[in-house]
Formats: structure tokens, C-alpha cells, sequence
């Protein structure tokens, strides 16, 4: 499975003993956390029907974009990918080549009539469908677009093969889908529906199948992870996954600033396992562009929760989401936003241009549009002032010791292991002595732009 930069997660292999009937599936994910976990469903479903997940195209029998239309550009890589893919099946016309994610439920029919070289659209809400989607076409079916929304979870939407859970240290499962917000210029909430929150035995047993199967960390997914609504809150949540042997690590993305509740910050001091890492997207330090983006929280109350866990937790990887540029943003407001990230020093930030969605409120908002000259100012403007901040922190951590999840083996050094501190960054280091799967004491000896060097101590 390729992953794009900013989804940040480990392939699937799904070892098969049988290789008389093997199919390859090649995945490409774009976007969030969601479409990640939606990846990782869709290779489980289809290794049922035999499929093998490839890391390369070419060997590929099924081809599946998994897509994300929160940007503009977000969307342009997919029609640029899938023309790509076009030409591989000039040379294997028996090719299946499918569009999910975000733009496949945005698009329907109308990307199979843009796009005569796909055979299937599968929409957000139809995931748990892929195996029975594929076989039909596969079986000479005509081509399909599947993107029914639906109020609830069907009770088979997140049943995995058992499979499929092996080898893997770190895993995401989805505790909700949806969102209620439509915050002004964003997309997600029509592509991915209403809120819709799975149920707590239904998120205990996939955890404690994942467990059993050797799995060290989860991460609990979600647009809006805080709007969590089940038999307990979402603190409760955390509490009773936090019970489950085996799992030594929990995470969870994303949050919403105006739903953090007190109860969460707290229970970063009473649960070891809750890691000290929030990602928590700000979005503009102004008040002005905060209320135009509907996002119902103000910088002071967004700081003074900021300020709240760094007082109680000195050591915790705070990292944002920023939109520079958005409608009406003047200088004085892109200035209140380099004022919050100089005040907060942030680990990390995803930092993009506004774009345009079609649909939203923020599309009427054409008068006060900004040039595209001074969103690229802005933009590097920011991203220049965070390269210097994330130097800074990175290099405070050389001396120090952290307890490194291992991972395996490093891409870029076989002969390296690599994992991730509690605070998500990742680090290479040399030894004999540990695995896949364990957690080590490293000393930090250096940092470079996206990597921190260790030594086993
Ligand atoms: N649910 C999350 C965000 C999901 S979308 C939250 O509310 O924080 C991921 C990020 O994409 C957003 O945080 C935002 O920074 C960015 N984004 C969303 N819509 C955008 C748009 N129209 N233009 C530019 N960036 C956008
Ligand atoms: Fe989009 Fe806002 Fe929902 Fe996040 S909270 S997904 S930015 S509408
Ligand atoms: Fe993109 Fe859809 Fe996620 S639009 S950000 S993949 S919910």
C-alpha cells in the first residue's frame, strides 16, 4: 500500500500459504487518518477473496485509489494517478481499477463517465462492500459506482479476517465516522456524512483481537474523536482500552479544540499508556477568521487549554493544522496566527493554502478573497518560522533518553531499526538485542530534519 506524505502508516502484509489462485492488489492512499484505517479494512476484506496486497503496480490484478477532496490539489493527484494507471491496462486489460475515499463519494457516476478506464467507484460509507464489488466485476459485471450513505454502522462494517491482524505493532481503529461541525471551507462532513459513533463492545473486541495478535499500539480514529457517543465518553473509552493487556500504547486523531473536555486533559496524568502527544488543530490565531470559519472556539480559549497541558505535562508533543489565507484574512490576522506558534512552539504543523470546496458556506465568501501571491507568502512565511522551531525542539532532545517503540527494520538502512518515542517522532539506532514490537530505552546522539539518531543503552 503506498501511503502519501502526512498519513503516516506501516503496510499490510497478509502472508497466504495457497498461491495457486494469488491476485495482487495495489492500494495508493491519499488524505487523513480515515482513508489509512479504510486502506487497511479493504486489504483484510480482500485477502477473504484471495488477494495479495503488492507494493507494485505493475504486478498489480486490482487497483484501488483510496481519495481525498479536502484540497483542491488533493484531488488533482487523483486524476493525475489514475491516468498513470490508465496505461497499465492497455498492457493487462483484465485490470481492475477502482476510485474510493473522498472524491469517489463526491464524484459517483460522474467518475465513471469522466474516467471510461474505471471500473468501480466505492464510496465512504460502502468499504466493507470491496470483496463483493470486485468479485462482480471480476465476474463480467458492469461497471459500478456504490456510494449510499448511511445513518448508522451495519454490524459487519468493521468484522476483519483474523489475518489480518497479524504483524502488526501499531495499528488504527475507527471509533466513529463523520462530522457535525461544517466548519465553513471544509468538505469532510458532505463526503463522509453525519456523525456516527460504533459501539464500545464492538471497539473492545476488535482491540483485544489486535492484542492477541501481538499489536503494541493503537490509535482511536475519527474526525472528531472528542463528539465520541457510546455507552461511555470518550475518556471513558480510553479507560477501558487502556485496560487491555498487551496494548502498551494509546493514541487518538483528531481533536476538536472546543470539545476537549477538562476529564481528557486529566487523564493524560492518570493513564501510563494514554501517550503525552496531542494533535489538536488550531487553524488561524484570529478571532476574526476563527468565527468566519465557524469553528466555535476563540485563540484565548484555545490557549488557555494549550497552557493548561503544558503546565501539567512540560514534555507533551503539541502539533496544529493552519490554513493560511482564508477569505478576509488580512495582515494583522496572519499575524495573530505567527504569534500563537511562536507562543506555543508546536512539534508539528500541517500547514496549507485555503482552497476552495465546492458546496461549502466559505465558497460564497468570493469578495474577500485573498491573491494567490500572498497566500504562498503566507504559507512559506509560516512554514519557515516552524522549520526553525522544529530544529530547535529536536535538538533539545539530543542527551536525552527516550523509551522508542521498535518497529522494524528502517526503509532507508536494512541493517537499522527504527520506531517512535511516545511523541511520535521517529528514531534509527544499530542493535542486536531487540525486535519488532518491543519498547527500549535509547539515548538521543542526534537529530536531523524528519529522523532522531539513537544508541541502545
Ligand atoms: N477534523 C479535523 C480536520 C480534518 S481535515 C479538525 O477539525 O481539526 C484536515 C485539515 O485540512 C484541516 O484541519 C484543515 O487545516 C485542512 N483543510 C480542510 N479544509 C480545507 C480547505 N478547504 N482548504 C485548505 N485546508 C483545508
Ligand atoms: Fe472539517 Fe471542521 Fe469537521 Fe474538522 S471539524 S472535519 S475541519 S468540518
Ligand atoms: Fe481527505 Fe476525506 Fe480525510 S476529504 S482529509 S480523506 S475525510
Amino acid at each position: 500500500m503506498k501511503n502519501n506524505p502526512g498519513s503516516g502508516q506501516v503496510g499490510i502484509n497478509i502472508a497466504k500459504s495457497d498461491d495457486k489462485a494469488v491476485k495482487y492488489v495495489f492500494i495508493e492512499t491519499f488524505g487523513c487518518q480515515m482513508n489509512v484505517g479504510d486502506s487497511e479494512r479493504m486489504v483484510s476484506l480482500l485477502a477473504d477473496s484471495d488477494f495479495i496486497e503488492t507494493e507494485d503496480p505493475k504486478k498489480a490484478d486490482l487497483i484501488i485509489l483510496n481519495t481525498c477532496s479536502v484540497r483542491d490539489k488533493a484531488e488533482q493527484k487523483v486524476y493525475s494517478s489514475a491516468g498513470r494507471y490508465r496505461e497499465l491496462k492497455t498492457e493487462k486489460p483484465e485490470l481492475i481499477l477502482g476510485i474510493s475515499g473522498c472524491v469517489a463519494q463526491q464524484g459517483g457516476e460522474g467518475l465513471l463517465k469522466r474516467m471510461p478506464y474505471v471500473d468501480m467507484v466505492v464510496g465512504t460509507h460502502n468499504v466493507h462492500k470491496i470483496s463483493a464489488i470486485v468479485s462482480q466485476i471480476r465476474g463480467g459485471g458492469k461497471r459500478r459506482s456504490t456510494t449510499e450513505m448511511y445513518d448508522g454502522f451495519s454490524p459487519d462494517e468493521y468484522a476483519l479476517n483474523a489475518d489480518s491482524y497479524k504483524n502488526k505493532i501499531k495499528f488504527f481503529v475507527s471509533i466513529m465516522r463523520g462530522c457535525n461541525n461544517f466548519c465553513t471551507y471544509c468538505i469532510v462532513p458532505y463526503v463522509r456524512g453525519r456523525e456516527v459513533s460504533r459501539s464500545l463492545a464492538d471497539i473492545e473486541k476488535e482491540v483485544n483481537a489486535l492484542a492477541g495478535a501481538g499489536t503494541k499500539e493503537i490509535t482511536l480514529i475519527g474526525q472528531n474523536v472528542n463528539s465520541y457517543v457510546g455507552e461511555v465518553s470518550f475518556p471513558g473509552l480510553i479507560k477501558r482500552i487502556c485496560l487491555i493487556g498487551g496494548i502498551e500504547r494509546v493514541r487518538f486523531v483528531t481533536s476538536h479544540p472546543k470539545d476537549i473536555s477538562e476529564e481528557l486533559i486529566y487523564l493524560y496524568g492518570e493513564e501510563e499508556k494514554l501517550v503525552k502527544s496531542l494533535h489538536l488543530p488550531l487553524q488561524s490565531g484570529s478571532d476574526k477568521v476563527l468565527g468566519r470559519m465557524g469553528r466555535g472556539y476563540t485563540s484565548g480559549s484555545y490557549m488557555a487549554k494549550i497552557n493548561l497541558l503544558k503546565k501539567l505535562y512540560p514534555d507533551m508533543a503539541i502539533t496544529t493544522d493552519i490554513i493560511v489565507a482564508f477569505p478576509g484574512e488580512d495582515e494583522s490576522d496572519f499575524a495573530a496566527t505567527m504569534n500563537i506558534v511562536k507562543e506555543v512552539e508546536f512539534d508539528g504543523i500541517f500547514s496549507f493554502k485555503y482552497s476552495v470546496r465546492p458546496g461549502t458556506k466559505a465558497e460564497e465568501f468570493t469578495a474577500d478573497h485573498i491573491e494567490p501571491d500572498i497566500a504562498k507568502k503566507r504559507l512559506s512565511t509560516l512554514q519557515e518560522l516552524q522549520k526553525e522551531i522544529g530544529k530547535r525542539k529536536s535538538r533539545a532532545l539530543v542527551g536525552t533518553d527516550q523509551m522508542v517503540l521498535v518497529e522494524g527494520r528502517s526503509k532507508a538502512d536494512a541493517s537499522e531499526l527504527t520506531g517512535r518515542t511516545p511523541c511520535n517522532r521517529v528514531v534509527n539506532f544499530s542493535t542486536k538485542n531487540i525486535v519488532a514490537g518491543d519498547i527500549a530505552s535509547i539515548s538521543i546522539v542526534g537529530a536531523y530534519a524528519n529522523s532522531l539518531r539513537g544508541e541502545c543503552l
